[in-house]
Order: C-alpha cells, then sequence, then structure tokens
C-alpha cells in the first residue's frame, strides 16, 4: 500500500510513530516558514507540518504547494503545541510532521474548492461533480445510501428473499410512462425498451416458483422531472408468493423499523398508520399526504349552498366543492401582499379560479373582503366549521374536487413550510391504501390504470369491474415518509380471465393483449400462485433519511431537471455510421461545420 494511514486515523497514542499518508491538499497557510498542510481524504483531515527540520527540499517542495494538489507525505506523528489543539477535528490532537512530500499529481485551479467559500450553482457542481463529490456532505450522502442499501439486502436475505437480476433490454409494453428505446442493428425496425421497472419480470418469477424475490433494479422512465424524479432511478424491489397485502405491507412494516433504528437511531412503532385514499383526499387533497402537522381541508360546500354570495353558491350548485384550511393564530403574518401573491400561486400553478380568506377577529367574528357578501348565519357556520378563535387566517377555493385538493395540498405544504409547522428532523411513516383500480383520462376518454395494469382489485370489488369501474378499489398499498410516495405495490391478478378483463376495460384489445402481453397471460395459464409485491424508491428513501429534499443530491452523477448529464454532456450525438447500421435516418440532421 502506498500509504499506512487514512487522513482520518491519527490519533494520540500513534503519537511518535513514523507513517505515510496520501489526500488531496485542503488549505496551505505559511507561518513564519513553517508550512501548515490540511491534507484531506474520505476518512478526515489530518495537518502537516513542514518546517526547517524536514530539510530544505522538502520545505521548498511544500511552499509550491496549491489546493487540490495530489500528495504523499511522510512523516512522524507529534502532539501539536500547547493551545492548539482542534477539537472539531478528530485528529485535532496530533499533527504529522512531515520528512517528504511527494507530489502524486499536480491540480489546475479548479472552478471551485470543496468546502470553501459559497456553493457554485448546481449546474457547475454538476458539470465539475469529481469536485462537488469531495465535499463532506456529498459524501456523508453517498456513504449513508450503502449503509441503507447494504441494510435492506441484510433484511431481506435473513428472510430468506433471492436476488435475481432481469434483462435492461426488454420490450415496449403500452400503459405507463414514456419509454427509453434502443434501436436494434440486428432486427431492422425493431426496438428494445430500458425498464420502467421489472414488473413482468418479478411476476414471471413467481409463477416460477421463487417465491421471495428481491432485486436493486435500476428503472428507466422519460417522464417530466422534478425535484424527486429523475430519469433513471433504483428500486428495492420484492415480489412474494402466497400473501396477501398485509403480509406485504407487515414485511415493509418491519424494514422501515429496522432502517430507522439502524440509521437513524429511532424506534418506530408498528403497524404504521395507515389512511384509505379517499381519505387522503379529503382530509389533505393528496394521497401522498405530509402528516408532519395538521392543517386539514374542511368542507363548506353544504354551507356554500345556503348562501347568496356568487362564486360560493353557484360552484355548489353545479357540483363543485367549497373547501378550505386554517392558519392557526398567526394572522397578523399575513399582509395583503402576501395572501396575494399565495392567489396567484394558487391560480397560476393550480388552476383556480380565486381564493377567498377570512380572518378571526379579536372579538371571534369572520371578517374577510367577501364577508359583507355572505349572511351572518353562513359565516358562522364557516366559523363552526374551521372552529375559527381569535387570530385564525381561512383559506377557501370554489372550484372541482380535482382543482381544491391540488391547490389546498400546494398551499397546505407551502404554508407549512414557511410557518416552520413541522420539525425538519421528524420522520414519519404511514400507508395509503385502497387506491382506486382506475382513473379517468379526460383527455382520451379513457380508463387508465391508478398503479398499472397487473393489480388486483379488492376481492369485495371485483363484481364493480363491470357495473362501475371508477368505483372500484384496488388491493394497492403506497408507503409514505415525510409527504413523499417512498414505495408503492399491489396484489396482482394471478388469473388470466380477470387480467384479460382488465386489459380490456383499458382499451387494450386482445390481439394487442395477445401481442405485447402475451408472454404473461401464457404464464398465468401454466400455474400461477396469487402473488403480490412492492417497490420503493432508493434515491427517494435515502433523500429523506439524510433530510435532503432534492433527489439529486443522493445520486452520484444525477441528470438535470432537462435530462442531462452535465458532465459528459450526454445525451449527445453520434456518427453517421452508427446510425447507418441501425437503420437511422434523421429528420433533422445536425448541421456539418465546414
Ligand atoms: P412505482 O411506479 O410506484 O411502482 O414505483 C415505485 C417507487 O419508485 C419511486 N419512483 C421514482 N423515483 C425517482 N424517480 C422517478 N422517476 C420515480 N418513479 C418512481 C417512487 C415509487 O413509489 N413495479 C411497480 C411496483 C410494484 O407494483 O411492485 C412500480 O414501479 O418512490
Ligand atoms: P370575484 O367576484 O370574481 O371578483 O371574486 C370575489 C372574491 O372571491 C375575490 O376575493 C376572489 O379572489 C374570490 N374568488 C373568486 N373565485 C374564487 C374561487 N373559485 N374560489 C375561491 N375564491 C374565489
Amino acid at each position: 500500500m502506498m500509504r499506512t494511514h487514512t487522513c482520518g486515523q491519527l490519533r494520540s497514542n500513534d503519537i511518535g510513530q513514523s507513517v505515510t499518508l496520501c489526500g488531496w491538499v485542503d488549505t496551505v497557510r505559511d507561518h513564519s516558514g513553517a508550512i501548515f498542510l490540511d491534507l484531506r481524504d474520505r476518512y478526515g483531515v489530518t495537518q502537516v507540518v513542514v518546517q526547517r527540520e524536514s530539510g530544505e527540499e522538502t520545505l521548498e517542495m511544500a511552499k509550491k504547494l496549491r489546493g487540490e494538489d495530489v500528495v504523499k507525505i511522510i512523516g512522524t506523528v507529534a502532539p501539536r503545541l500547547e493551545g492548539k489543539t482542534n477539537l472539531k477535528l478528530e485528529t485535532g490532537e496530533i499533527e504529522l510532521r512531515a520528512t517528504s512530500v511527494e507530489v502524486l499529481n499536480r491540480a489546475a485551479t479548479p472552478p471551485f474548492f470543496p468546502d470553501q467559500g459559497e456553493l457554485p450553482g448546481e449546474e457547475t457542481r454538476l458539470k465539475y461533480r469529481y469536485l462537488d463529490l469531495r465535499r463532506k456532505s456529498m459524501q456523508n450522502t453517498l456513504i449513508l445510501r450503502s449503509r441503507i442499501i447494504k441494510a435492506m439486502r441484510d433484511y431481506f436475505e435473513e428472510r430468506d428473499f433471492i436476488d435475481v437480476e432481469t434483462p435492461i433490454l426488454g420490450r415496449s409494453t403500452p400503459e405507463g410512462a414514456r419509454d427509453y428505446l434502443v434501436p436494434s442493428r440486428v432486427h431492422r425496425n425493431h426496438f428494445f425498451a430500458l425498464p420502467q421497472s421489472p414488473q413482468l419480470y418479478k411476476q414471471i418469477m413467481m409463477v416460477a416458483g421463487y417465491d421471495r424475490y428481491i432485486q436493486i433494479a435500476r428503472c428507466f422512465r422519460d417522464e417530466d422531472l422534478r425535484a424527486d424524479r429523475q430519469p433513471e432511478f433504483t428500486q428495492m424491489d420484492l415480489e412474494m408468493s402466497f400473501v396477501n397485502n398485509e403480509d406485504i405491507i407487515g414485511m415493509i412494516d418491519g424494514l422501515m423499523v429496522q432502517l430507522a433504528k439502524d440509521i437513524l437511531g429511532i424506534e418506530l412503532k408498528t403497524p404504521l398508520p395507515r389512511i384509505t385514499y379517499d381519505e387522503a383526499m379529503r382530509r389533505f387533497g393528496h394521497d401522498a399526504p405530509d402528516l408532519r402537522y395538521g392543517m386539514e381541508i374542511v368542507d363548506l360546500t353544504s354551507i356554500a349552498k345556503e348562501t347568496s354570495f356568487r362564486v360560493f353558491r353557484a360552484t355548489a350548485d353545479e357540483g363543485g366543492f367549497v373547501r378550505g384550511i386554517k392558519v392557526d393564530s398567526r394572522a397578523e403574518e399575513f399582509s395583503r401582499k402576501r395572501i396575494d401573491e399565495l392567489t396567484e400561486i394558487v391560480k397560476n400553478d393550480f388552476g383556480a379560479k380565486g381564493l377567498a380568506w377570512f380572518r378571526a377577529e379579536p372579538d371571534g367574528s369572520l371578517w374577510s373582503p367577501i364577508s359583507k357578501n355572505i349572511e351572518p348565519p353562513q359565516l358562522e357556520a364557516i366559523k363552526q366549521a374551521f372552529d375559527a378563535k381569535p387570530g385564525d387566517l381561512m383559506f377557501i377555493l370554489a372550484d372541482s374536487w380535482e382543482i381544491t385538493c391540488k391547490g389546498l395540498n400546494g398551499l397546505r405544504r407551502r404554508l407549512a413550510a414557511e410557518l416552520k409547522l413541522y420539525d425538519p428532523k421528524t420522520m414519519n411513516f404511514s400507508w395509503v391504501v385502497e387506491f382506486p383500480m382506475f382513473e379517468r383520462d379526460s383527455e382520451e376518454n379513457r380508463w387508465v390504470a391508478m398503479h398499472h395494469p397487473f393489480t388486483a382489485p379488492r376481492v369485495q370489488d371485483m363484481h364493480l369491474l363491470e357495473s362501475d369501474p371508477g368505483a372500484c378499489r384496488a388491493q394497492a398499498y403506497d408507503l409514505i415518509i415525510n409527504g413523499y410516495e417512498a414505495g408503492g405495490g399491489t396484489i396482482r391478478i394471478h388469473d388470466s380471465t380477470i387480467q384479460q378483463q382488465v386489459f380490456s376495460l383499458l382499451g387494450i384489445t386482445p390481439d394487442i393483449a395477445k401481442d405485447r402481453f402475451g408472454f404473461l397471460l401464457d404464464a398465468l395459464q401454466y400455474g400461477a400462485p396469487p402473488h403480490g409485491g412492492i417497490a420503493l424508491g432508493v434515491d427517494r428513501v435515502v433523500m429523506l433519511f439524510s433530510g435532503l429534499d432534492n433527489i439529486r443530491d443522493v445520486i452520484a452523477f444525477p441528470k438535470t431537471q432537462r435530462a442531462i448529464d452535465m458532465m459528459t454532456e450526454a445525451p449527445g450525438t453520434v456518427e453517421t455510421k452508427q446510425l447507418r447500421e441501425l437503420h437511422i435516418q434523421l429528420s433533422h440532421p445536425p448541421e456539418i461545420k465546414a
């Protein structure tokens, strides 16, 4: 080995030893002829002193060192001078008195120094990711990520799960997000698709009798990106046979207990709390509600039917909803300007038509720019519905169910963060269950699977498949952490007749079903056990366990919001020859520069 110790290892009981350290020059200080270096690697920082006693040549060498040079230093471990110990550093009681300094690689002046000064913009960090990854917080996150994945693997291995790798080159199937396609060279006009998840392979593994499967699986989806979404991401994917949804939920409850204990040192109580999808939408307007704080939605639709205030009355009469949320006792923190800003946000981001608001005055009465339009009994009813106390502030939307859900969820999350209604360090785990089987795609005027087309209806809802698909509930469950969907899964259909029926409801004709999903329908006929599973979003779990809110910060080489890898500049152009081999002709070929 080139080094005897790491830069985070030496302590006072090593004093007197001769050692060799390798690392990056973090800082260099010249103190009246003696050079003080902080030498850094991923384990820590050690102070190195180069002085006259180190020898003329070594001292000259040290004087030329610059930040981020890679060096090898031989020396003797010595106690720091009195009063110079640094309690913030684990190696702070000692220093290395150098006898030799060797430059292994000279660094050009980098565009930024890790952990020094202000952090540059994200694009710069991603372009020079190797510099960014030298930062302590990035290292801690990647180390935590590695620990979380190991803890997950250990948990499942102890419970007889088998890790099986499934193909990356698969085939495109209808439904789901947009695919990433890979053209086939050998088979003209044919394409592989990168997997959006190993869903069908893991179901086939159940048919094959591997009753407990796991995989740390890379998934690819060409969707619009957000702070919690990447085009390629990692799932902790699992599937089990001879189980019901209680078994899967119980298995993941156990995993969360283990992770919370190992990674965060906290005790979780199980079973983790559950609410139904309907309740989540009613109380929080979202299927992944953040339960770290209250601010639940209050429904005023029946009161709205009794008032003559046009906006409320017309909405309620036309089958819409009038719903609101309340900020407790902090109305004085909301100027008219701030309320106007919130109004613009619900209009622009969520398509709301307006935002009504009420303030509870010191005498307990409600005041609002629209309060004169609302009759006293209805004003009183609104106050009662909110249980409003002096100083409370209420925001109300009159709109469709969807817009009141989206708008109030958006408002609730924003206000909770701005008003610091929760301790960012607390972790809240829960399940949302009983999702609808289908949702209506109003643009295409058809049903789409809420989770995926292989999801089984609840046994008691089976008859609704034909009579009222919209009311049919699925054996589906999502794991929610701090208002994020951290995982989702279902019990699957293991009967080819029901599978065909669901396909046809989704507008997948028997011919298309046979062409695209024939292997699944076949497999379901050759001895398919009842089975189900779930996939956790590893990136999201790591993000949440790290207390971060940007998924790119937990991935070594992420893509930007515009799906670009800033460092390699992927996606890039390719040679005409490559395209020819793939039988591809570009409709907008790049201009050839002279
Ligand atoms: P689903 O599509 O819900 O289910 O995905 C499971 C979990 O993966 C995470 N996730 C993502 N993370 C980052 N970027 C993305 N673009 C992204 N999309 C999803 C989420 C999500 O909860 N095959 C099914 C699982 C099953 O039924 O067993 C599936 O893929 O945390
Ligand atoms: P208008 O009659 O459109 O001028 O609106 C009167 C008040 O009601 C304004 O304060 C609007 O912001 C509010 N308002 C208008 N439409 C809605 C709506 N759909 N939901 C809640 N408040 C609204």
